[in-house]
């Protein structure tokens, strides 16, 4: 036996796979007094309590969280981590969002230092919220996708970011040009992908901000290196869609901007994509690309609802972003929750476990990663949350009117947030307990 092995007891829930495939009741496994088993930072074994603790053996430590429900970490597949500072910020539309508040405020990510402070607080806040792996932007600076990476390392976590590429219709201090956006990628991808669990995101901003040139240069990178991500945004806005019109009339649409030039593949995530129609929802099926839903940035910045069953139909994989800053909350539990009234506002419904598919194996599925992370499968990577289901006296009391797992799971991603995170765990390590005085991640900056 290693001396690492440890086990926790807790109830435990994860997904099987898409209850749009599988049906609701084939989709999950719930376990109500079940055992994780924990061992070098992989998942060695999972089932009913009764069954694994009489092999377990007797120097193997058992941590019981009682009146918690263990799940798999959550998954952000679009966040924007230097606008963690801005979240908030008052009544505009992406457009004028962007040049009002988005801009000025990731022109400090020059400051290296800033970045430093900014990726601490980042990563600690994705982990009390529960969230072990997300898919980031980072600022236009190099410097920035530096001390993402420098901190994410620091904590052993699985993580994908890069830094933007904007050489137009930006202002002068944020832009970088075709040939030192591709140079400045293609260090980071030397200096960074593969490294410990972190790997590179090819992050154009959107099509209006790069010039075809600077495209071309992001479809060359995809190319010369295996394993790399397409990150950007989709049809978010429709003043967004008609200025991508105006820019690009030899294309057939916006998809077919990112398409020309080779950016539309099975490691491709595009955020939004509220306004696709039929046949580009088609062509990211097809492409096996997926789609970051990202309802809390669509109610906020007025974008529109995103049309999830259009994207069920052809098979598109669709993963959960926040996209702070234009997100209002960091909290994958509070992005359901707004998930939910989205598809309500279109006659739909999202049942709950199409949401805790969504959060984890997913929003894996959609980062490609569904063979490492968001399953508590034997052999997953150890990325797990603790869910205290007496967080809050509202919660408690609500929770013990509860009939079934799918009635607390809807409870919890109604009244959830990071309140009821009570640990997090990354690869075996604990890296957040809510009711410790400073965090892994916290002590981490230091
Ligand atoms: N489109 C281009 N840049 C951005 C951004 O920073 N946030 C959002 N929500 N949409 C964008
Ligand atoms: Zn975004």
């Amino acid at each position: 036996m290693s001396d690492t092995r440890k086990a926790y007891r807790a109830s435990l829930l994860h997904s099987l796979g898409d209850p749009a495939e599988l049906g609701e009741h084939a989709s999950y496994e719930y376990i109500a007094d079940g055992l994780l088993v924990v061992e070098g930072g992989k998942i060695l074994a999972m089932g009913p309590a009764s069954a694994l603790l009489p092999d377990l053996a007797p120097g193997v430590p058992v941590r019981h969280f009682e009146d918690t429900l263990i799940t798999p970490g959550f998954i952000d597949t679009h966040i924007h981590y230097p606008q963690t500072g801005m979240i908030g910020a008052y009544g505009e539309q992406l457009l004028d969002w962007l040049n009002t508040y988005t801009f000025p405020c990731e022109r400090q990510f020059q400051d290296a230092t800033h970045a430093e402070d900014v990726a601490g607080r980042f990563l600690a806040e994705l982990l009390r919220n529960g969230t072990t792996t997300a898919l980031v932007f980072g600022s236009v600076h190099p410097e920035s996708v530096d001390a993402l990476f420098e901190a994410a390392l620091r904590l052993n976590l699985r993580l994908i970011a890069g830094k933007v590429m904007m050489d137009r219709n930006a202002p002068d201090y944020l832009t970088d040009t075709a040939q030192s956006g591709y140079a400045q990628s293609k260090a980071l991808i030397e200096r960074w992908h593969g490294r410990g669990r972190l790997h590179y995101a090819v992050t154009p901003r959107f099509a209006p901000t790069s010039t075809p040139e600077q495209l071309a240069s992001a479809g060359r990178l995809l190319r010369e290196h295996d394993g790399l991500y397409l990150h950007t945004h989709l049809s978010e806005n429709r003043e967004e869609i008609q200025w991508v019109k105006q820019l690009f009339p030899e294309r057939e649409g916006y998809l077919d901007v990112y398409d020309h030039h080779g950016l539309v593949g099975p490691r491709s995530v595009f955020a939004h994509g509220v306004h696709l129609c039929e046949d580009e929802c088609a062509r990211l099926g097809q492409a096996g690309a997926a789609v970051a839903f990202c309802p809390t940035s669509n109610l906020f910045l007025g974008s529109g609802l995103f049309n999830l069953p259009m994207a069920e139909r052809h098979k598109v994989k669709v993963g959960l972003g926040t996209d702070v800053g234009a997100g209002t909350s960091f909290s994958i539990l509070q992005t359901l929750n707004e998930a939910y009234k989205v598809m309500q506002l279109q006659g739909a419904r999202l049942n709950p476990f199409k949401s805790l598919y969504l959060a984890t194996l997913g929003g894996a599925r959609a980062l490609d990663l569904a063979d490492r992370i968001g399953s508590l499968q034997p052999g997953h990577e150890a990325d797990f949350v603790v869910l205290d289901l007496k967080a809050t006296p509202l919660l408690e009391y609500r929770l013990s009117q509860s009939r079934s797992i799918a009635e607390t799971l809807f409870v919890l991603m109604t009244l959830g947030d990071d309140r009821v995170v009570a640990h997090t765990f990354a690869m075996g390590q604990e890296v957040h307990q809510r009711d410790a005085v400073a965090s892994a991640a916290e002590l981490a900056r230091d």
